[in-house]
Formats: C-alpha cells, structure tokens, sequence
C-alpha cells in the first residue's frame, strides 16, 4: 500500500492510502501538554493509544455508535474512514478534574450530580477555547441538527465507556471527543486513550493517564501499559 503523509500532529501522524475513502493514522510516542508548552515522548504510548482505541471504537460499535474505525493496521497504526473533522472537541465530565476544577473552583474528585457536556473550538492558535452551542452555529461550526447528534451521542458514549470500566474498577473521569461528517452522516474520529480520558483506579484512585505526564507524576510508561491491560482484560 502506497501512503503519502497528508498530515503531521502532536501525537498522530495521518496518510493518504490507495483508497479516496480510507486514511491511515499514525500513533506517535511524542506527547504534548499546556498546547504544546510541555513536550515530550512516553515510550509505547503510540501502540497504547492506537489499540485502546481500536478496541473501544469497535466496543461502541456494537452500541450502534458509527466511528470511523476500519481495521488495526498495525501495532501503531489503524485505518480509518475519511471524514471531514468538525470543530468542536465535545468533553464530558463525570468527576471534577483539570479545567473544571481551575475553572469553576470546584475540589479535584467531587462526583458531580450529573454528567457534564462542554464544547471547545478545535482551533490550537486559540488555545482551544471554551464555547457553547451558540458559538458553534454563529460561527458555523456546525448546524443545530449536527449538534443535537453528537451530544445525544456522547452522552450514550459516557453512559457506556463509563459502566465499561467500571466493571474494570477503572473511573472514567472525563474525556474529550471528536466527530466527522462522511456524506450525510456524523461518526465518531480521532482516538479514545489515556491522552483523551482521565482514568483513575476506583480503589486506590491513583491516576492512570496523561495526568502523570502532565503533572511529572512518575511511572509514565508503565501505567499507559498497565491502563491498556486492565482496558483489553
Ligand atoms: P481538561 O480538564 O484539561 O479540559 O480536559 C478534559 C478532558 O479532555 C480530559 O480527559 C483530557 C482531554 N483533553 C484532550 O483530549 N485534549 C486536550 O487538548 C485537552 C486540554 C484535554
Ligand atoms: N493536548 C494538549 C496539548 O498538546 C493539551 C493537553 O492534553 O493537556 O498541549
């Protein structure tokens, strides 16, 4: 298969393939935090996130949720449908942590009463700001009908990956989502791994994500693999 790099990101790199309909993502080990201020590479993490979102994505699948997962074409790399990524990262949240703590003064851990939905504009110039559903078709990011659809849908996506690892004594603390239009539907892109979720041991509560590179917490590597067993097992 000829494979043409079509574009390069802090952690992913995708390509062409021979197929119009078909790109392959590339999961690099680089990683980036604070838009970028904080670089640096985790050892594995590229085969870490590629098949824990291929096993998720497929795992949805059976939920009726459309994503663009194709095939794990490799350790590091999966194939994917073509779409045109729209703007906007949807986040939920289902315990405070990060922005929502800093934003809003709320202690990290506190349940929150109900899921919270929030919207980013998908724009790294802007340092992703915070935005809400008006922003989204003022700017014409997405029509009302698109938005609809993909809150309904990361809502059941929570609902689903949040029992899911909780059968796994993991806590699906927030995570962050994106969506592609392909002809006339939205499916779900990007990735779903430790770099996109917050994931906290239910016992111990000891973070097993981008946190402990975020915050220099230690035993970076092994836990992306430790979190990717506990994920598959
Ligand atoms: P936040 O608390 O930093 O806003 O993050 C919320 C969730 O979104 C968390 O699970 C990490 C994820 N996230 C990304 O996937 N990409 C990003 O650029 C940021 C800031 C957060
Ligand atoms: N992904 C963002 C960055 O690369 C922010 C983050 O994950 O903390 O800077």
């Amino acid at each position: 298969m000829s494979k043409t790099k079509l574009y390069e990101g802090k952690a992913k790199i995708v390509y062409t393939t021979d197929d119009d309909n078909q790109m392959l993502i590339h999961f690099k080990d680089e990683a980036t935090a604070f838009d970028g201020v904080k670089k640096g590479k985790i050892k594995g993490k590229g085969i870490v996130n590629n098949k824990m979102s291929c096993h998720l994505f497929q795992y949805l699948e059976r939920y009726n949720v459309p994503t663009h997962f194709i095939e794990q074409a490799s350790d590091n790399e999966m194939l994917v449908k073509k779409v045109e990524i729209i703007k906007i990262e949807v986040a939920m949240r289902n315990i405070a942590a990060g922005h929502l703590c800093k934003r809003y003064g709320i202690e990290e851990g506190t349940d929150l009463q109900t899921p919270i939905l929030e919207f980013y504009l998908k724009d790294d110039s802007l340092h992703n700001p915070l935005i809400n559903e008006y922003h989204a078709y003022a700017l014409e990011l997405a029509t009302r009908e698109e938005v609809r659809y993909f809150s309904q849908q990361a809502i059941k996506i929570n609902a689903v990956l949040r029992s899911y690892f909780h059968r796994r004594d993991i806590l699906l603390v927030d995570f962050k989502l994106e969506f592609g239009r392909l002809a006339d539907e939205i499916i779900l892109a990007d990735e779903i791994s430790p770099d996109t979720c917050r994931l906290w041991d239910a016992k111990t509560r000891k973070k097993m994500d981008k946190d402990r590179f975020r915050h220099d917490l230690g035993e970076v590597e092994e836990t992306y693999k430790e979190i990717l067993e506990r994920t598959l097992a």
